[in-house]
């Protein structure tokens, strides 16, 4: 496999430019093709993923414990995907966080373009995924950034402006590396493994911690293209914090796209490609996408939990005796991740890929 190149292969268009320019036609460059589109047909308008009380995995009562942890394993093997409630993490620092993240992208473009970001780590203000020349491109712009490992943490790489934007990145990650440990705990055990398992897998201390901040700003032909295309994420785990008021995730359920209903101040959880692996697809990373609108620009947080990026991983051992045989081949997340820092977001072709000849 090539390694990234040092530069885009084409000069950047911020996509909030566009936007603001208030132009009626979006360029072709960001028109999806016909199949790609989404549907404005919008299938079961009540079906939604999992609420979960987080609370109650602490209640005195053996059963209520029971019964959550139980919902938890039942989300993770039918949906991949589900929403946390009750989960530790302050609602204002919730708020702040986003707040933070919104002035930024509202600052002038001349503070924004100083973190310009390179191929090479992502990390700082970008607008595509991807390398490959010509690509058709997502209605989006971005921010990444890592928290762990404490070698990759860089504040020269965060944003300078809000002026407590640091302060409230920072606190925001460290109550979501616990929120990520907790669920770790609760998939550990719900795949009959030791309570420990994933996250000494994952490396143990030395895990990945980083997060891209996506900001999808008004589109006027919505129904052409997509904030982010159909992918599954790279990592171990994911906790997105969506927009307050704007919906725009869909997850793939049975074929069907479901726009999720995210609940005041929750979480949403999902699955990513190293816990399949790691559970010798017990639980599955879900394709997702992001679908824009014409009238209101939105804000998410995704905080990705991933292993420590140089270890070999592969499926548990004792789910390999139990389920017959092992799916994948081992892999790093360094080399994992390099496919899709090449490719751009598609779909489940990079999970899939791994597996094993069977
Ligand atoms: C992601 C992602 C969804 C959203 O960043 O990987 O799937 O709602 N984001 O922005
Ligand atoms: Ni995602």
């Amino acid at each position: 496999m090539s390694s990234i190149q040092q530069d885009w292969p084409e000069p950047i268009v911020r996509v909030q430019s566009l936007s603001d320019s208030g132009l009626g036609v979006i360029p072709e460059r960001y028109v999806k093709p016909l199949g790609d589109r989404p549907s404005m047909v919008s299938s079961a308008a009540d079906v939604d993923i999992p609420i979960i009380n987080l609370g109650e995995l602490y209640s005195d009562d053996d059963r209520v414990r029971a019964n959550t942890i139980s919902q938890i394993n039942h989300a993770c093997r039918d949906w991949g995907f589900f929403q946390v409630v009750n989960h530790g993490v302050s609602p204002e620092l919730m708020d702040r966080a986003r707040e933070a993240w919104r002035e930024f992208f509202h600052s002038p473009m001349d503070v924004k373009q100083k973190h310009a970001n390179l191929p090479t780590t992502y990390e700082g203000y970008g607008s595509r995924l991807g390398v490959k020349k010509g690509a058709i491109l997502d209605w989006s712009d971005y921010y990444f950034l890592h928290y762990l490992p404490c070698s990759l943490k860089d504040y020269n790489k965060w944003p300078l402006l809000p002026s407590d934007c640091r302060e409230v990145i920072d606190e925001y990650g460290k109550q979501l590396v616990i929120l990520a440990k907790k669920l770790m705990k609760v998939l550990s055990v719900n795949l009959g493994l030791s309570e420990e398992y994933l996250q000494n897998a994952f490396g143990g201390e030395n895990i990945g911690a980083c997060l891209r901040v996506n900001f999808y700003p008004k589109c006027p032909q919505p129904d052409l293209t997509l904030g982010l295309s159909s992918h599954s994420d790279p990592g171990g785990m994911t906790l997105l914090l969506p927009d307050n008021h704007v919906p725009g995730l869909q997850v793939r359920k049975d074929g069907n796209w479901i726009t999720v209903k995210p609940a005041r101040h929750a979480f949403i959880v999902n699955i990513g490609d190293q816990i399949q692996v790691l559970s010798n697809a017990i639980y599955k990373s879900v394709e997702h996408r992001v679908i824009v609108n014409p009238s209101e620009e939105r804000v998410s947080l995704a905080f990705f939990y991933n292993p420590k990026s140089d270890i070999p991983i592969k499926p548990a051992e004792d789910l390999v005796t139990r389920e017959g045989a092992s799916l994948y081949q081992p892999m790093t997340f360094d080399e994992y991740r390099l496919f899709i820092r090449l490719r751009g977001p598609c779909g489940k072709s990079q999970v899939e890929s791994l597996k094993s000849p069977r």
